[in-house]
């Protein structure tokens, strides 16, 4: 998980600088807060001023510069970040990084730091496999770098080979990892539907409901937050897409059994959406007019349960959880859904004098088959980090048998 993460990007020379600037922007849109060194050599090929622009922080250069110190000083640079990603790393800077040399701001702040460091070399076939660099990176990772690339492509000089520096998603990806390696989701995947479905009357009228998706759409951010790799089938609403979250969005309760049914196999599935029981059986092509023939007449159809099809699938999730509003009854409701539905865990909301739709709170309670749990009025955010918490537990819970025959 970048989001909230501080990454000092060191910048040294090379052509793939330039890539840097794409790096920046992509971390910057995961939610981390990017610092950069952009040293004497990076500074020929980019200027510190895009740097600055993209990052939205000042660069800094120069280990004598008196304002760079007063206002950030190289140790405290150093000491700040969650991680410290060289990119590109140049055969010099790695050759200094290897030796201990503290000439500049970006190897002073290297040798100062406690942070892991991640580098992405960039050089020359050649100045690649050199002997000399070999056993520099050799020196590097014994003192547990990670490596990001090279890969093997065209360079700028011409040749080809292995040197070129891995493409900035990669490099995301890569940091990506880093931070999720000891999250307790690492590893699981997870499905989470949300939002409406949108049934087509014709092409401009449609059964549909109120639902805000906020619910789902939380429960998609804490999973992904601790470390599970998530997607979110979502149908139509205002919530902005989150860069981390894979997200399908969709209109009909078909297209969203389709995408949820691709994205099996995975560990979780929640069943957030307020799917549409019902859609038209023959939508008109045109927009129906008022006509003189009175009001219109449509015959329905069952929709797709999704929640159910998870439920029994041959690939089905470890975990399978879904979501219940009721108005009288609730516990009893909430368990033969359970049961009708074939889910592990049901979410039940009372219903009957709140509205919940659109609400940024959510009042609820946890019902499994052994038991319930009560979890009172807060935000859908807290009821997602709550809910996050008991699949962490439950997961941990498994036997080691259980878990070898996953
Ligand atoms: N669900 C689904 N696909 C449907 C209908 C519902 O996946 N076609 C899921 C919802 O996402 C939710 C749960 O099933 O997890 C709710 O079930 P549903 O039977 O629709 O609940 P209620 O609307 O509470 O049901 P009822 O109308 O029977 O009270």
């Amino acid at each position: 998980m970048i989001q909230g993460r501080n990454i000092l990007l060191i910048i040294s020379g090379g052509i793939a600088a330039y890539k840097a600037l794409e790096l920046i922007r992509g971390l910057r849109k995961n939610g981390a807060q990017v610092r950069c060194i952009l040293t004497k050599g990076g500074s020929k090929f980019i200027t510190p001023l895009s740097v600055a622009a993209l990052s939205e922080q000042p660069v800094y250069a120069d280990l004598f510069s008196l304002k760079d110190e007063t206002e950030m000083g190289h140790i405290r640079l150093a000491r700040e970040a969650d991680l410290i990603v060289v990119a590109p790393a140049s055969a010099n800077m790695i050759a200094k990084m290897a030796h201990g040399l503290a000439d500049d701001l970006a190897s002073t702040c290297l040798l100062a730091a406690d942070a892991p460091v991640m580098i992405c070399p960039a050089m020359n076939p050649v100045m690649w496999t050199a002997d000399a660099t070999q056993d520099n990176i050799q020196k590097l990772t014994a003192r547990d770098v990670t490596l990001c690339g090279p890969v093997h492509g065209d360079m700028a000089c011409g040749e080809t080979g292995p040197g070129r520096m891995s493409e900035p998603e990669d490099i995301l990806q890569a940091i990506e990892n880093h931070f999720n390696m000891n999250l307790p989701l690492a590893g699981r995947t997870a499905l989470v539907t949300a939002g409406p479905t949108y049934e087509p009357l014709d092409p401009v009228r449609f059964i549909g409901n109120r639902s805000s998706g906020k619910q789902g759409f939380e429960i998609a951010r804490a999973l992904a937050h601790q470390g599970a790799s998530v997607k979110l089938v979502i149908g139509p609403n205002s919530l902005k897409s989150i860069d981390y979250i894979s997200t399908d969005r969709i209109e009909t309760a078909e297209e969203m059994l389709k995408c949820a049914e691709e994205s099996l196999p995975c560990d979780i599935a929640i069943c957030a959406a307020a799917v549409s029981d019902w859609r038209a059986a023959s939508p008109q092509n045109q927009k129906i007019k008022k006509g003189e023939s009175g009001p219109p007449s449509f015959d329905l159809t069952r929709n797709p349960d999704v929640l159910e099809t998870l439920s029994r699938h041959s690939k089905r999730p470890g975990l399978v959880i879904g979501f219940a509003a009721e108005t009288e009854n609730v516990i009893e409701n909430a368990i033969s859904k359970l049961d009708q539905k074939g889910c592990d865990w049901i979410i039940a909301n009372d219903v009957s004098d709140s509205a919940i739709f659109g609400e940024d709170q959510n009042e609820v309670t946890l019902v499994k088959k052994d038991g319930t749990e009560y979890w009172p009025k807060q935000s859908k955010e807290s009821v997602a980090r709550k809910l996050t918490q008991a699949i962490i537990e439950h997961f941990s819970n498994q036997t080691p048998a259980l878990r070898a025959a996953e």
